[in-house]
């Protein structure tokens, strides 16, 4: 005597969030015809970073919806894309219909025979020069000292690998790469900046990396210049790759397009790069990415529309850099895993941030393999030192006419950045000066793309000398002649103060941050007093 249908108990796994769209379909088609099909009812329950889905039916039909969901989600991303996590029967032992070890298996076997025929990588660049090498241990410790207090660790378990010296000279370790001294000479750089003497051993030995360093210290070149040595030595000629070899995965797409623009500064031997971000010209970029590109710079959003869209091969990827934290906070970890889905495994892979929150660092883990840590000063939060730090205490209805006494006490050469915390308020601000007569450009993700870039452009050619800008432009931006970062809100938490004030102070120069301070921010003053003392300002 069969129980009656619907009253088994349903079939429940989960899902990882960027499939679920191709189960649920375009406005609940794909659901409805799946549950057509197999006669069941389907539910699926969105999470973060999983969906839950219930399949409720009699044993048959679950099993066929099941079957018909997996191969919607494995032609959905093509090449088994679609990753099914934690298959699990609920309470229920007549589960055992589905033999549950054999789908383990297979999907082990999945994984496996998707990156079978991948060509062989090469990693291991460096020959270390006879002056690097004779360094004795003494001369090792007291560089590493004299250049900001550089710390290394080798986070692989077990046996610990030697770290490398550092080099205290471009042509340490660039003396056979002619295209890059040519280019380093050409700007005129004295020597590499201390998180560039240490990471770049370790990254040319093919080594994952973590790279912490201050604000405007040059992090950009410590994984851009390895990177270029990477592609154009890698045993299989460009030709034969199918799609690019290096990846950088930035948060914003004004960083994303700066990346770019450094890249192309120093490339050589016919690298090419594109910037694939939201809000640019999405055909223009489809079109080069299809002509073949070496490099690809891009917001996680964009790359995963090219990627499920099938224009753009990302398992030619043998480089991996991302300009960290931030990426791993909530809001970028989805994006980027369902990238990692297409990016071979024994790639290499560089992560680079000015902080190092602890919620990160356990997501970090996951990304590298067997990595080391390089970091430069404190791996506490710090600001950079080459920057003055003024916080003002004042009321909420005080803080405008403060911000114009301090704007009419600007010096002609100075430039500002003011950030605040909403986009209204960037709008308001910027209207006010605009009314007053004072040229002011704004940036916020409300904002078009093309208006965004004409802000920033503006801003970095001096058009105007004051930007207005929400933490959108806290992060990595590098417009060298910033003299002062005007913290109009407090930012909403510690780690983004940091990256604000970064804006000015880079590459040794000297800036300004001014923060006003009132009652509503008393609690971030605690970790803020930190922060000023670590840069001893207090
Ligand atoms: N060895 C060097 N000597 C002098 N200047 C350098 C050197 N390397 C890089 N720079 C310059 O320093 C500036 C800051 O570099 P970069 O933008 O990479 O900083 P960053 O460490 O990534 O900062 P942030 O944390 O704000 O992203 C750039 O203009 C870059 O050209
Ligand atoms: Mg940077």
């Amino acid at each position: 005597a069969g129980r009656a249908r619907g009253t088994e108990e349903p079939l429940c796994f989960h899902l990882d969030s960027a499939l679920v769209g191709a189960v649920i379909g375009r406005g609940g088609t794909k659901i409805k015809e799946l549950e057509d099909s197999s006669g069941s009812r389907i539910k699926v329950t969105r999470g973060t970073y999983e969906a839950e889905v219930k399949i409720f039916g009699s044993l048959d039909v679950q099993n066929k919806a099941k079957m018909l969901i997996d191969n919607a989600v494995t032609s959905s991303g093509q090449n088994n894309r679609g990753k099914i996590l934690d298959m699990k029967p609920e309470n229920n032992p007549k589960k055992s219909v589905i033999n549950w070890d054999s789908l383990r298996e297979n999907r082990a076997k999945y994984e496996a025979m998707k990156w079978a025929d991948l060509p062989p990588i090469e990693k291991n660049f460096y020959k270390e020069s006879s002056r690097t090498a004779s360094m004795s241990q003494e001369e090792v410790k007291l560089w590493r000292k004299e250049n900001n207090n550089i710390t290394c660790d080798d986070l692989k378990e077990g046996e610990k690998r030697r770290i490398p010296n550092p080099v205290c000279k471009f042509e340490d370790v660039f003396e056979h790469y002619p295209d890059i001294m040519t280019n380093i000479r050409k700007v005129g750089f004295q020597k590499p900046t201390p998180i560039q003497s240490q990471a770049w051993p370790i990254i040319l030995q093919g080594i994952d990396l973590i790279g912490i360093a201050q604000t405007g210290t040059g992090k950009t070149l410590a994984y851009l210049m390895p990177g270029f040595i990477h592609l154009t030595s890698q045993p299989i000629c460009k030709d034969q790759r199918e799609g690019p070899g290096m990846l950088v995965l930035a948060p914003t797409r004004e960083l994303a397009l700066q990346v770019e623009a450094e890249c192309s500064k120093y490339a050589y031997k016919g690298i090419k790069s594109i910037c694939i971000y939201g809000g640019g010209d999405r055909r223009g970029q489809i079109d080069v990415v299809t002509k073949g590109v070496d490099i690809v710079i891009a917001t996680p959003g964009r790359l995963n529309d090219l990627q499920m869209n099938n224009f753009i091969n990302l398992k030619s990827i043998t480089y991996l850099a991302n300009e960290a934290d931030r990426m791993l906070d909530m809001g970028f970890e989805p994006q980027i895993m369902k990238i990692l889905i297409d990016v071979r495994p024994d790639r290499q892979t560089i992560m680079t941030s000015a902080t190092w929150p602890d919620g990160v660092r356990r997501l970090a883990k996951s990304y590298l393999k067997n990595p080391m840590i390089v970091y430069v000063g404190t791996l506490d939060l710090a600001a950079v030192n080459t920057v003055e730090q003024r916080v003002v205490v004042i009321a909420e209805e005080e803080k405008r006419a403060f911000m114009h006494c301090f704007i009419e006490s600007m010096k002609p050469k100075d430039k500002v950045i003011i950030f605040v915390g909403k986009k209204l308020t960037a709008d308001d601000l910027a209207s006010d000066f605009g009314i007053q007569g004072i040229p002011v450009q704004s940036l916020h993700g409300n904002r078009e793309q093309c208006d965004r870039e004409q802000a920033l452009d503006d801003f970095k050619k001096g058009k105007v000398k004051i930007l207005v800008a929400t933490d959108l432009a806290s992060r990595g931006l590098d417009v060298h002649d910033i003299t002062h970062v005007f913290n109009f809100d407090f930012p909403r938490n510690i780690e983004e103060y940091v990256h604000r004030v970064g804006r000015t102070g880079r590459a040794g120069r000297t800036g300004e941050a001014v923060t006003l301070v009132t009652k509503n921010d008393w609690k971030f003053a605690s970790e803020l007093i930190e922060i000023l003392e670590r840069t001893n300002q207090v």
